[in-house]
């Protein structure tokens, strides 16, 4: 059980959430409850390409600075997020002009600027995010459609070189989805990641970013975590969010009932992860810090609590279901 003096940095491995630079700035009951309470933090959208390179020449280091300068203040482990995504490319990348060269040279250069200004503050990074459609093929992002899918082995390599002590992960979602997709996505990623492995392509670790449901079961998110674990690499649970209302239902409230559910999946989630080995044991990071700041109301345009800390920033029973799956 927890008491008023419980911490989620008492956990035997290192647990987080996806953090807003504004919000840092703006709301100190934000920042006291982060460094009450995490050993690791994400950066959410700070780093994102369009944030952090707005323009072919200039980088915008403010928001990424701020939160690794907060992480370092307070002995917080900084998670970069992410150095190559299909989304949230700015309007100069959209009209870039450039051959195969030319776009190589890019997506070199933009990784490379920026692990190499984290140097030594970010321990590690999502290098390629979300790169497979939930069927399994490969999205027909831009980076795909002018360098091919072997970019993202060259990414690897880029941010190796960069910084050769940082820790490399793929980071996707819906590896847990169950048989409606027939694992194709999961199975999608696991041969990647195993390919990557075998011919020496600097990878650390696979994200299971996890945004899940208190529907979703124990047995398919089992099936996710333990098929990662099974490639030898690290596992971070990358973007946890258990979401209550995923029949978009508009007039639902959160109940005491929904409350216990909720910890329930959390229990059962701390409890399969716990159950790797401890030295693939990443850590858990939740995706946003309290039921206010949670992408998933704004995202999915519906109400919803999908986080242990609720609007008043107080301890839900998510919390205590944490404690309880160890
Ligand atoms: C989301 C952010 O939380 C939002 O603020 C933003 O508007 C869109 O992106 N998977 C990811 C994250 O890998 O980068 C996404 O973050 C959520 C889904």
């Amino acid at each position: 059980t927890t008491t008023a003096d419980s911490s989620l940095k008492q956990l035997p491995f290192p647990f987080g959430a996806a953090i807003s630079a504004e919000l840092l700035r703006t709301d100190p009951r934000y920042k006291a409850l982060i460094i009450r309470e995490f050993k690791s933090i994400s950066t959410e959208n700070a780093m994102k390409f369009g944030i952090i390179h707005p323009l072919e020449n200039t980088y915008n280091w403010t928001d990424g600075d701020e939160i690794v300068a907060f992480a370092q203040a307070n002995c917080i482990r900084v998670h970069g997020h992410t150095l190559n995504w299909y989304q949230d490319a700015p309007d100069w990348l959209k009209n870039f002009d450039g051959d195969k060269n030319a776009w190589e040279n890019l997506l070199k250069t933009h990784i490379q600027t920026i692990v190499k200004h984290y140097k030594g503050k970010v321990t590690s990074w999502d290098v390629v995010n979300e790169a497979f459609e939930d069927d399994g093929r490969y999205r027909n992002s831009i980076w795909v459609q002018k360098l091919g899918t072997d970019y993202i082995a060259r990414a690897f390599q880029y941010a190796h070189e960069a910084d050769p002590v940082a820790l490399l992960f793929y980071n996707d979602y819906g590896q847990e989805y169950g048989y409606e997709y027939k694992g194709l996505k999961r199975n999608a990623i696991l041969a990647l990641v195993n390919e990557l492995k075998s011919r020496g392509v600097p990878i650390n670790g696979i994200g299971l970013q996890m945004h899940t449901k208190y529907t979703q079961s124990d047995f398919d998110i089992s099936l996710a975590i333990s098929t990662a674990a099974e490639t030898g690499l690290k596992v971070h649970i990358s973007e946890l969010d258990v979401a209550l209302n995923p029949n978009f239902d508009a007039t639902l409230t959160f109940s005491p009932s929904l409350d216990e559910m909720q910890a329930s999946k959390y229990k059962a989630i701390v409890k399969l992860y716990n159950a790797i080995p401890k030295a693939q044991q990443f850590g858990i990071t939740t995706w946003n810090v309290t039921d206010k700041d949670s992408w998933v109301p704004v995202f999915f345009k519906r109400p919803d609590w999908p986080l242990p800390f609720n609007a008043d920033y107080h301890r839900k029973a998510a919390y205590r279901g944490i404690f309880d799956g160890l």
